[in-house]
């Protein structure tokens, strides 16, 4: 009997060893005009029991009032340092002295991100990136502060050649003898971790047809099986970790921990981002907290924790590109949540859900789409559409008649946008069924006509 418990409470023991759950942290980028005072923002971070983030500078106002938050802080290099970081030893020695040192250990800096997507840089800063690390490194040794100040890069998801199937993943050739070998080795001697950015959206946008949403969304999914190791993914952010592992062991660096410095999904995107919403943001963002608060590792390296930074803590008007570069935020610059997320493993254990914050009564289904009429279009092209739809198509126009609910705004667009959704739905959003000759599109938020409700099922 005695026997019987102490073998049951070693199991236990073990199996809570082998859970060792990660942590979150959040990044803290600014590239807005709209944003709270640094101040107010670590009041915003306390209050939601955020105790990590990172940042994509020095900028000495955030790291003052960072100071005695106890929040620990990544702080980053940014790329147009890098030349002169790898060219003159005592540049670094004077940033670490004004930069790093000026604020530590009062502002718990925990690392340094030199440089950010360095490979991906259109101005070619990678050769500079291994002697900046290294100086920066022999600079934070003068200061001894090597050993609790580490330095890393974060490289973005397309430093692999390969990532799929995971087990095959493998860093681009060209770049492992020059860089991968000389950076991991610096790691490696100072016990520090790889940095990697990763972003299911963007490997769900470009395959939107092959990746299961619910297998981007960590929702219940059948899983993927890696063909390679028999390795079962039930999302495509492990999946993507484990490639990295896998890379990473295919150039004998197995021993080398890694922290995705940035992931999130945007919650509002372009026409062509397919995906990008609030409650797919809101399911993305939340299931990955409670993956990694409560989960082990990844298939590959079940013991290691799976630590991740979401991308980020707002959304930030001045990021060029697509309209999703402007809505990664968990928060709007008023300090508005975009959606309701478990932050912390409180907000876990306390059942916070993973849905939308602003008047979130239509929750979308996953997946769900609609047809809707190209309105710069020929206009006849649009009726004859709408006159297909609604004769031989047999779509249901019966609400786009004079008087009925749909009859306003009473446009030609927008009758034949609820002609083609009628059709669309009608025949199961089968692929080719949303088109009328190039009038039409598939979207995946609802179309917006005056109160016209378009439907998803018939
Ligand atoms: C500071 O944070 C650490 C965890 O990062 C925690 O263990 C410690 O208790 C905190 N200290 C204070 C004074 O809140
Ligand atoms: C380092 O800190 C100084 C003083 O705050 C500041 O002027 C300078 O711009 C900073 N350098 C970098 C590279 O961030
Ligand atoms: C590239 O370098 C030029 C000159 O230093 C600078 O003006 C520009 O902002 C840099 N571009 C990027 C994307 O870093
Ligand atoms: C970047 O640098 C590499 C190596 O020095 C060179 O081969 C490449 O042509 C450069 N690319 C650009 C766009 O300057
Ligand atoms: C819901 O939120 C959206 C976006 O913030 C806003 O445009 C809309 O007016 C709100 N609708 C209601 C009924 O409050």
């Amino acid at each position: 009997m005695a026997f019987f418990s102490s073998l049951s409470f070693f199991l236990l023991f073990s199996s809570f060893l082998s859970h060792a759950a990660g942590w979150v942290g959040v990044n803290y980028g600014r590239i807005a005009d709209d944003l709270p005072s640094p101040d107010d923002v670590v009041k915003l971070l306390k209050t939601h029991g955020i105790d990590r983030i990172k940042l994509f500078d020095t900028e000495s106002t955030v790291l003052t009032a960072l100071s005695n938050s106890n929040i620990s802080v990544v702080v980053s290099l940014p790329n147009e340092y890098l030349s002169s970081a790898a060219s003159d030893p005592s540049f670094t020695d004077n940033w670490v002295q004004s930069n790093i040192s000026h604020f530590y250990p009062s502002t718990k800096i925990d690392a340094i991100a030199v440089g950010n997507e360095v490979f991906v840089d259109p101005n070619n800063t990678t050769n500079f990136l291994v002697p900046a690390m290294k100086n920066v490194y022999a600079s934070l040794q003068k200061f001894n502060l090597h050993t609790n100040i580490k330095v890393s890069t974060p490289l973005a998801f397309s430093a692999l050649a390969s990532s799929y199937p995971t087990s095959s993943g493998s860093f681009k050739p060209d770049l492992i003898e020059p860089v991968m070998k000389p950076m991991l080795d610096l790691i490696r001697q100072s016990q520090s971790h790889l940095m990697v950015n990763a972003y299911p959206f963007f490997a769900y946008i470009g395959n939107a047809d092959k990746i299961s949403i619910d297998y981007a969304l960590f929702r219940e999914n059948a899983g993927v099986i890696d063909s390679g190791n028999g390795l079962k993914y039930s999302n495509l952010l492990e999946a993507q970790v484990d490639a990295v592992f896998a890379a990473l062991s295919a150039i004998k660096f197995e021993d080398i921990p890694v922290v995705v410095t940035e992931t999130g999904w945007p919650s509002k995107g372009d026409e062509n981002e397919i995906g990008a919403s609030i409650e797919n943001a809101a399911a993305y963002n939340g299931n990955l907290v409670k993956r990694v608060l409560t989960g082990s590792g990844t298939p590959l390296r079940p013991k290691e924790p799976l630590n991740a930074y979401l991308f980020a803590l707002f959304n930030e008007n001045k990021k060029q590109g697509p309209t999703s570069e402007r809505n990664y935020g968990l928060f709007y610059p008023n300090e508005e949540k975009v959606y309701e997320i478990p932050l912390t493993s409180a907000d876990v254990e306390g059942g916070v859900g993973s849905t939308p914050a602003v008047n979130g009564s239509k929750v979308i289904k996953n997946g769900q789409t609609w047809c809707v009429a190209n309105g710069k279009v020929a206009p006849e092209k649009l009726q004859a559409g709408l006159d297909y739809a609604c004769g031989e198509g047999g779509a249901d126009c019966s609400s786009i008649q004079p008087g009925a609910t749909c009859y306003n705004p009473n446009s030609l667009e927008a009758h034949a946008s609820y002609a083609f959704n009628s059709y669309y739905q009608k025949m199961k959003r089968a692929v080719g069924t949303c088109d009328f000759g190039g009038a039409a599109y598939v979207v995946t938020q609802p179309p917006q006509y005056g109160q016209c409700e378009f439907p998803t099922e018939y």
